[in-house]
């Protein structure tokens, strides 16, 4: 039988168009996605919309449109974004989809059952863009640490879930499983968060109406974290679909941003513990990028939106340059002329010319089948294997690009276009073939169109294997130079 990965990228607040952030959580876990695949294992990758509570709510009245006609007017923009950027997800699941909010309330009933839900008052700060509660340790000046802006203050009825008692559930589970919480500078301010203590979270609302029904008094509302988290059993059909349910659960991994740590390492696991459901195995939460060294927000101006990205060099290329630029769990920062660089210097540069050359030259003077002595990718391989299990994109990159400079050094040295040597434009062609089936989670785009040119499958078992001698013409040009 296959193996499975179960990856989950956020589901995103509909509250605007989609930019750069919100793709490069997207894209990491897409990569991953079909890293995973290239494994031979049975993968499902899981992204969408979180779409209730007072952020949408708000938003939505600006335009004076009900919250759901407001979503369901931005999710093709999400959809439209992710088909340009290349995502292959397996269901886009909204939090507004019935079988989700089915199974939120059910699991509400099954807490509920186990003694762990309170009826009390909530009174204390909250932010409606974080949709998060704040104490007067975290915000002295009464204003969200994140957005700067002033919180509300709260004073209503509520329903309490005993977060509290699962403080050293939890802080023996991040203790058991040191991999639970990746990168490790996270994992270490989530303990120690954790040790402080923990308060019983309120997770119900009569101040508004967008959310799931409470299923245990009509006049409260499901706030919309508790909703959230849950997409991640609804959208393998926890409810509805048992055995896609028991064959992906429990989640490899859930990918996200530092921002939202919090809800996923605590009371994501003390809310499947106290419903009686297994753990994720994983949770890596990415850094955030600046845009020239500014925090990127629709109030500064700057956010870089999908169109923008792509409208510089391609999607391949921003791909490429997202993964590359900086390590994954560290902060990055985006500029126009980084990405082109890069796009330039190394996928035109050293990538495309290579493919071109090499492609060409075979059109020429044609292949001859030899054993590979100079190229051989076995070692490359296993190194990125290893980056590829601690989410290391960058270095994956770095080894796939350093096989590609000893390709380059290994034309230069042998001059093919003087002695017309057929052994090595094969020993090139067959390189190609090898880096081009490692590259291809990330750029996907492109690497069908090599692997058309020199004819292989993308899979990784044809690494193992000589390439075919047929016939090859000169390639198309894979990177415009800007
Ligand atoms: N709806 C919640 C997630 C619920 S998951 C059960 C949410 N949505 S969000 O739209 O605000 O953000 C989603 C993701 O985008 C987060 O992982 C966040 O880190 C990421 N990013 C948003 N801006 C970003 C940057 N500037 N840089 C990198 N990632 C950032 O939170």
């Amino acid at each position: 039988m296959k193996k499975k990965f179960y990856i989950t990228a956020p589901i995103y607040y509909p509250n605007d168009v989609p930019h750069l952030g919100h793709a490069y959580t997207t894209i990491a876990a897409d990569v991953l996605a079909r890293w995973h695949k290239l494994l031979g294992k049975e993968v499902f990758f899981l992204t969408g919309t979180d779409e209730h509570g007072k952020k949408i709510a708000k938003a939505a009245e600006k335009t004076g449109k009900t919250p759901k006609q407001f979503t369901d007017s931005l999710i093709p923009e999400f959809k439209d974004a992710w088909k340009k950027l290349g995502i292959q997800y397996d269901r886009f699941i909204r939090t507004t989809d019935k079988d989700h909010e089915k199974v939120v309330q059910h699991v509400l009933e099954k807490v509920n059952k186990k003694g762990e839900i309170y009826k009390g008052e909530y009174s204390g700060l909250y932010c409606t863009d974080c949709e998060a509660y704040y104490t007067e340790k975290d915000a002295p000046d009464f204003s969200c640490p994140v957005h700067k802006k002033p919180l509300e203050n709260l004073k209503e009825e509520s329903y309490f879930f005993k977060l509290s008692k699962y403080q050293n559930f939890l802080l023996d589970l991040y203790k058991k499983n040191p991999d639970f919480i990746s990168p490790e500078s996270k994992r270490k301010e989530i303990i120690n968060r954790v040790k402080e203590g923990l308060k019983d979270l309120s997770i119900t609302r009569t101040s508004f109406d967008w959310g799931v029904p409470f299923p245990l008094d009509k006049k409260h509302y499901v706030y919309v974290w508790f909703d959230a988290l849950l997409n991640y059993i609804s959208g393998i059909g926890y409810l509805e679909n048992k055995k896609m349910f028991e064959k992906f659960w429990p989640a490899d991994v859930h990918i996200i941003g530092k921002d939202i740590i919090w809800f996923h390492a605590v009371y994501w696991p003390a809310m499947l513990k106290s419903a009686g459901i297994e753990l994720p195995k994983k949770i890596f939460a990415h850094g955030w990028w600046t845009v020239l060294n500014e925090k990127m927000g629709k109030s500064a101006g700057n956010a870089v939106k999908i169109d923008k990205l792509i409208g510089y060099a391609g999607a391949d290329s921003a791909r490429y340059f997202l993964l590359r630029a900086a390590p994954f769990g560290d902060d990055g920062d985006f500029s126009e002329k980084e990405l082109i660089n890069r796009h330039n210097n190394e996928l035109a540069n050293k990538l495309g010319n290579l493919v071109s050359r090499v492609s060409a030259l075979i059109e020429k003077y044609g292949l001859e089948k030899t054993e590979i002595k100079n190229l051989k990718i076995e070692k490359t391989k296993k190194t990125i294997e290893k980056h590829f299990e601690k989410f290391e994109f960058d270095k994956v990159l770095n080894e796939i690009f350093s096989f590609t400079d000893r390709c380059n050094e290994f034309i230069q040295n042998k001059k093919p276009w003087e002695t017309k040597d057929k052994k090595v434009l094969y020993e090139l062609a067959n390189a190609i073939k090898d880096f081009t089936i490692l590259l291809s989670p990330f750029m996907p785009e492109t690497c069908e169109k090599i692997s058309k040119t020199f004819n292989f499958k993308i899979d990784l078992k044809e690494i193992n294997k000589p390439l075919k001698v047929g016939k090859i013409k000169k390639s198309e040009i894979l990177f415009r130079k800007i």
